[in-house]
């Protein structure tokens, strides 16, 4: 694909900080935050991937997550944020999340420059480990990202850090992070999760208030219990990547986002909620991207 990048003014959209300090609950009723991931922005406005607008489909989406009726308390994008990698594509969408008006947290994924991100989505870009207080949860993220990888490796301090923020903070806990930590049974697709998420696991078994591990990366819905949390992956924006396909095979099904209502005495609730219809036809029979 060719695009002409348009000229953007350099100056900085820098979304909302997130809310960093330990402030008491404030909220009598569950904090609502939306997961949206893998939007494949483009520098240029009319960018494509698979026949598909990347800017419309993912405007779509967020406007459906805004649209919620209870109003968001938080934004979490899982990567893939920028196909072309270009500052163009990351001030575009740092822009969309300053009208949000909302806290915002992305990390990258393997379609992602880092130092593009901090660059210019400011306060919103998480480090390689970032622990934020949103009321009485702890939101932990983690950059899984090797460069010039589609697969994704954590460090071992990485595990550690995470390791030593679960026991100093007993609240309830959630984790992103881009890549997939164990199979989902896509034979194609597990040859890129994080080779060692099996270490991130075994950290997240040893503390009961964690709730849910949560990812970007498959295209898919996806949830499987263990134990005391889950783990979860939510739709693209975008296009969808085929649940169980041995191949890379797309999905009929349409873009979405996955809620989060966080409630102050631990519980989560979560489902995935999608767009009645694609905003302009797919290319289904796509054999790659
Ligand atoms: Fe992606």
């Amino acid at each position: 694909m060719e695009n002409t990048a348009p000229s953007i003014p350099r100056t900085h959209h820098a979304p909302p900080r997130p809310k960093t300090d330990g402030a008491p609950a404030s909220h009598p009723r569950a904090l609502r935050l939306i997961q949206i991931s893998d939007s494949h922005l483009f520098a240029h406005p009319e960018g494509r991937l698979l026949g598909l607008n990347t800017r419309r489909s993912f405007q779509a989406v967020l406007a459906l997550a805004l649209d919620g009726g209870t109003p968001a308390d938080g934004l979490v994008m899982t990567g893939d944020l920028v196909q072309d990698e270009t500052a163009e594509g990351y001030a575009y969408l740092a822009r969309v999340l300053e009208d949000t008006g909302i806290p915002c947290f992305c990390i990258p994924g393997n379609h992602d420059r880092r130092d593009l991100m901090e660059e210019w989505l400011g306060a919103a870009a998480m480090g390689p480990i970032a622990d934020n207080r949103i009321d009485g949860w702890n939101l932990i993220f983690l950059d899984s990202t090797l460069p010039g990888e589609d697969g994704g490796r954590l460090t071992r301090r990485q595990v550690h850090h995470m390791d030593t923020l679960l026991q100093r903070d007993p609240g309830p806990c959630l984790v992103f992070l881009h890549q997939h930590p164990l199979p989902i049974g896509s034979a194609w697709m597990d040859t890129m999760g994080v080779t060692n998420g099996a270490q991130l696991l075994a950290v997240c078994d040893r503390h009961p208030h964690l709730k849910a591990v949560i990812c970007g990366h498959i295209h898919q819905e996806f949830s499987v219990s263990r134990g005391h949390y889950q783990i979860l992956g939510t739709p693209s924006t975008c296009f969808q990547f085929l649940p169980a396909s041995p191949d890379f095979a797309l999905d009929a099904r349409t873009p979405g986002y996955r809620e989060l209502h966080l409630h102050p005495d631990g519980r989560l609730d979560t489902r995935v909620v999608r767009l009645a219809a694609y905003p302009e036809p797919l290319a289904l029979d796509a054999t790659g991207y």
